[in-house]
């Protein structure tokens, strides 16, 4: 058998399948099945200051080119609620705990609420593309000033490392990386849902109850990919600091945990997988990813991290420019006390 364990943010995983925060993970329930069915971490849903009811219905609709589309709403019973029933492990698993909030202020009071709960690492979700309704202000993870203001909202009220949680739904997301990383992450999720919508022609309206929503699932599994690349690139090249990625997007197979840690991810997450199979998918995909493994000799998941990132990083160099501004912004306006 290889060895699937995982080192990440001092915590050790027996694979590297995660439960990633997004449309499952609300309940304790969904926790203790995701353990269960194998998975290596679990994050729970986004949790905010307040209980959230969510948005009106329907919340998750399938498409047909293989992925779904939801627009949840964030429901979660708030941060006192939440307290209350947050447990560190489950099942043997590490539990990371995901906030949410609409300002900076809101993340403070969060970060402090959520350090005291003893969590192995904090999860900030910067991401979701329709937490604002039907017409979302700019994501918070679409500026790198935000990003860093965000990042260091958190990180002046607590030591637990932080993991920014970013959009693709932006045309750089290296500055973006950059910026989190500067004011104190100590690792990238990449990425949440890309923004989406889809119409019913009987009703001649959007399908979602939300209006418009976020595609998750295999239809974006090379997007996600892309994503990632682009950062583990500009972390081999030396544009920005070396830090852990969590990848998701689309990965349902040990093939896809593959795919994935060949660009560099640490640790995968596997959501739309859970909701279209079973929890029983992280069990799978991780012993698909053994037989792999054992079929190309690989003994540990550091034997293939990043290989293809060689392909992708021989000709290029720093980006300097692009990379100083995103930080030079950052530092502006997160008056950042970056934490290293
Ligand atoms: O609507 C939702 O609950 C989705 C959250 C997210 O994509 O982060």
């Amino acid at each position: 058998m290889a060895d699937l364990t995982v080192e990440l943010l001092g915590m050790k995983l027996a694979n590297p399948t995660v439960l990633p925060s997004g449309i499952l993970g609300e309940r304790q329930g969904m926790l203790e099945a995701a353990a269960k069915g194998g998975a290596g971490l679990l994050v729970t849903k986004s949790v905010t200051l307040r209980p959230r009811e969510g948005y009106r219905g329907p919340v998750l609709v399938p498409t047909p080119a293989g992925g779904i589309m939801n627009a949840m709403g964030l429901p979660n019973p708030g941060i006192e609620e939440f307290s209350r029933t947050y447990a560190a492990r489950v099942g043997g698993r590490p539990v990371i705990p995901s906030i949410h909030a609409s300002s900076p202020d809101e993340l403070r009071q969060l970060a402090m609420a959520v350090d005291r709960l003893g969590p192995p690492a904090i999860e900030v979700n910067l991401s979701c593309p329709h937490a604002g309704g039907s017409r979302p202000d700019a994501l918070v993870s679409q500026d790198p000033a935000e990003t860093a203001r965000a990042i260091s909202a958190i990180c002046t009220n607590t030591d637990v490392p932080i993991i920014a949680k970013l959009t693709p739904n932006v045309s750089d997301i290296v500055e973006i990386a950059a910026a989190a990383l500067y004011a104190g992450a100590s690792a990238i999720a990449a990425v949440n849902t890309f923004a989406a919508m889809d119409v019913d022609v009987n009703f001649e309206r959007p399908v979602l109850g939300n209006l418009i929503g976020g595609l998750s699932g295999p239809a974006i599994r090379p997007l996600a990919l892309r994503k990632v690349a682009d950062i583990a690139v500009a972390m081999r090249t030396g544009c920005i600091d070396q830090a852990p990625i969590i990848a998701s997007g689309g990965a349902a197979s040990g093939e896809d945990l593959a795919r994935f840690i060949l660009v560099g991810a640490t640790a995968v997450g596997m959501g739309s997988a859970v909701y279209e199979r079973d929890a029983g998918v992280f069990a799978a995909a991780s012993a698909e990813l053994d037989a792999w493994m054992q079929a190309k000799g690989y003994r540990r998941l550091g034997d293939f991290r990043g290989k293809v990132i060689d392909w992708l990083a021989t000709e290029k160099e720093c980006a300097d420019e692009p990379i100083g501004k995103a930080v030079e912004r950052a530092a502006e306006a997160g008056k950042a006390a970056p934490r290293r």
